[in-house]
């Protein structure tokens, strides 16, 4: 931590040119830049999901992003690999949202009101745990990226879904195929039967847990009113975690990832407002100094937990590996990892 931010690029260079190809660094793009500059590959969820798969060459893979995408990428590494945070602490607020016990009594009451069948899916941000869950009940894990496809696959399963842990990422998608809002209700794990009577959720058809990304619910309409107004006026564009008035009233919502590829295709000149984390925002507006790219709201959509991942504590485990004692190898108990690769397999296979 002593270090200044030249000699951690420094030794970070250095060991990474020694570890060759045993070590594979995954970086999402939410990542801060001195931290990013040295993935091999940047991606959303779904790309680094992917690439966990594929990148079975590396014994070790150090993931630059959170906690439960660390998980994601233990659960379908090959067996002579090595999943690896830098910082322990990285983890994801909205992810914490659901747990185990009340995901359970949620399904009990569920079953105890005749609410039924209903295909559970959660969102890729989201414990192990909740993911065995999931994959134990028949259900599925989705991505910004796959959320609608998976949706779809759900909904010839069953006539309902109950969608973990984020309510505006399933709110958001169940709009965009046309559920009306009546049709869906929120699960408030803290209440008996969700906070809802048993006509209520038999009449429903999508059940969203009360969860939320506290960085993407700092976008309002009137930011996005408010670049619309301008002449001439901006784009809008944002992730599918903003709240669905931000959603509906943007001209375009989609995962990090096609927010990447969506500015990589615009016309120089172009004028953009984004909705999502200032870091990804930042950089893109550096990368394309021809286009105006600006943050939908100027008090700095920072998510403090993928801060967390610096250059200090990439140099350590890099180090670490290096010296032949890796640290903060991420580790899903076996119990949890079985029924969750089960979900995480679905998605892959449909996306
Ligand atoms: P993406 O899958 O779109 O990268 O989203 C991950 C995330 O945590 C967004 O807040
Ligand atoms: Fe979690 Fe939100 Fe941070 Fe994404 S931006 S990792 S959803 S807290």
């Amino acid at each position: 931590m002593r270090l200044s931010e030249e000699e951690s690029t420094d030794r970070i260079a250095r060991v990474r040119r020694d570890l060759r190809d045993r070590v594979v660094i995954l970086g999402h793009h939410y990542q801060r830049e001195s931290v990013i500059r040295f993935a091999d590959f940047r991606g959303d969820s779904l790309k680094l999901a992917q690439l966990a798969v594929s990148r079975s060459d590396a014994a070790f893979i150090v993931f630059c992003g959170v906690h439960f995408m660390a998980e994601s990428a233990d659960m379908l590494r090959a067996p002579h690999q090595k999943v690896i945070l830098p910082d322990l602490t990285a983890g994801c607020p909205m992810a914490d949202m659901a747990d185990l016990p009340r995901a359970e009594r949620c399904w009990a009451e569920l079953n105890r009101a005749a609410v039924w069948p209903v295909i559970p899916i959660t969102y890729i941000n989201s414990s192990a745990r909740i993911k065995a869950f999931t994959g134990r009940h028949g259900g599925i894990v989705c991505t910004s990226s796959n959320a609608r496809a998976i949706l779809e696959w759900a909904f010839r399963q069953a006539p309902r879904i109950l969608f973990l842990p984020d309510q505006h990422l399933g709110r958001n998608t169940a709009r965009a195929m046309g559920i009306p809002p009546e049709e869906i209700l929120v699960w408030d794990p803290d209440q008996p039967q969700g906070g809802h009577s048993t006509e209520a959720l038999r009449r429903a058809r999508v059940l969203l847990w009360k969860g939320h990304c506290y960085v993407h619910q700092m976008f309002k309409i009137s930011h996005v009113r408010h670049f619309q107004n301008q002449d001439p006026p901006y784009t809008i564009l944002v992730h599918p975690e903003c709240a669905a008035d931000v959603v509906q009233a943007a001209d375009m919502a989609g995962s990090t990832g096609f927010i990447v590829e969506t500015i990589r295709q615009s016309a120089p000149g172009s004028r953009w407002a984004i909705g999502t984390e200032i870091h990804l925002v930042e950089r893109l507006a550096r990368e394309y100094p021809d286009r105006t790219i600006v943050p939908l709201t100027r008090f700095g959509a920072v998510c403090a937990t993928m801060s967390r991942i610096d250059p200090p504590h990439l140099l350590w485990v890099l180090e670490a590996i290096a010296a032949g004692s890796p640290v903060n190898v991420i580790r899903v108990p076996e119990e949890d990892a079985r029924d969750a690769r089960l979900a995480l397999q679905r998605m892959l296979d449909h996306s």
